[in-house]
């Protein structure tokens, strides 16, 4: 089972997202064990203060040191493995499908989600952390980062997809984007489904989807396409 630790300020946001559809299940059926820490539970101050104005003036306030240290090293006692550490910032390497992989083979993860202006620069060096962001632009916070790192990892964790369902045809995987899908009806509002896909030929829709998935691609994201391999 894949261990996954998150240290945050909010530990309520990740409420909804962790127990609905293929996250809850996953913890269910004990692929996963996701367990949140309140990085506030180990502030040492009567006013449980978390962060500070920063040296050298500046806006905003900047994570202190002390309760994150704390809360990471009452985290990394709960269980054997060692962990590989994330930081959450918008400073960090940029999340795709390939580090989803990648974070999927590991036994545990402990990401720590930031709020503010960003972390004391002594937590990355002390905790020796790996710095990932989602995206080039700023979030409120972490948190929803963090959240997002989750649910693309837990997905390709064996067995959290239904039996019938795969990840392997998904978006990215091959590095293209994903063929086109139709359900039912057959027509709808004048547009009807492929002939191919009703044809019951098996190679030629696998063949037609390939085309599809290249094409899209090449005319939605060509950007994929300079280091793809086939
Ligand atoms: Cl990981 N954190 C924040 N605060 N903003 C972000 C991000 C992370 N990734 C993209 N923007």
């Amino acid at each position: 089972m894949t261990r996954i630790d998150v240290l945050t300020l909010f530990p309520e946001m990740f409420q909804s997202p962790l127990n609905h559809s293929i996250l809850k299940r996953a913890q269910d059926a004990g692929i996963v064990d996701i367990v949140l820490t309140n990085i506030r539970d180990f502030a040492t101050d009567s006013y449980n203060k978390v962060d500070d104005k920063p040296y050298g003036g500046g806006p905003g306030m900047v994570m202190m040191s002390g309760p994150v240290f704390d809360c990471f090293e009452h985290v990394e006692k709960l269980a054997p493995e060692k962990g590989r550490v994330i930081l959450l910032t918008p400073q960090g390497q940029k999340f795709d499908h390939s580090k989803a992989v990648e974070l999927g083979k590991e036994e545990r993860l402990i990401l720590i989600a930031g709020r503010y202006e960003g972390f004391d620069e002594r937590i990355r060096i002390g905790l020796d952390a790996e710095q990932i962001s989602i995206g080039d632009y700023v979030l409120s916070g972490g948190e929803l980062a963090a959240m997002v790192i989750i649910d693309a990892v837990v997905r390709l964790l064996a067995g959290a997809l239904g039996d019938q369902d795969s990840p392997k045809d998904d978006t990215f995987s091959e590095g293209l984007l994903e063929y086109p899908q139709y359900t039912r009806p057959e027509v709808f509002r004048g547009m009807k489904v492929p002939d191919i896909l009703m044809s019951g030929d098996h190679a030629k829709i696998d063949q037609w989807r390939r085309t599809q998935a290249l094409e899209r691609t090449k005319k939605y994201r060509p950007d994929l396409l300079k280091d793809h391999d086939s």
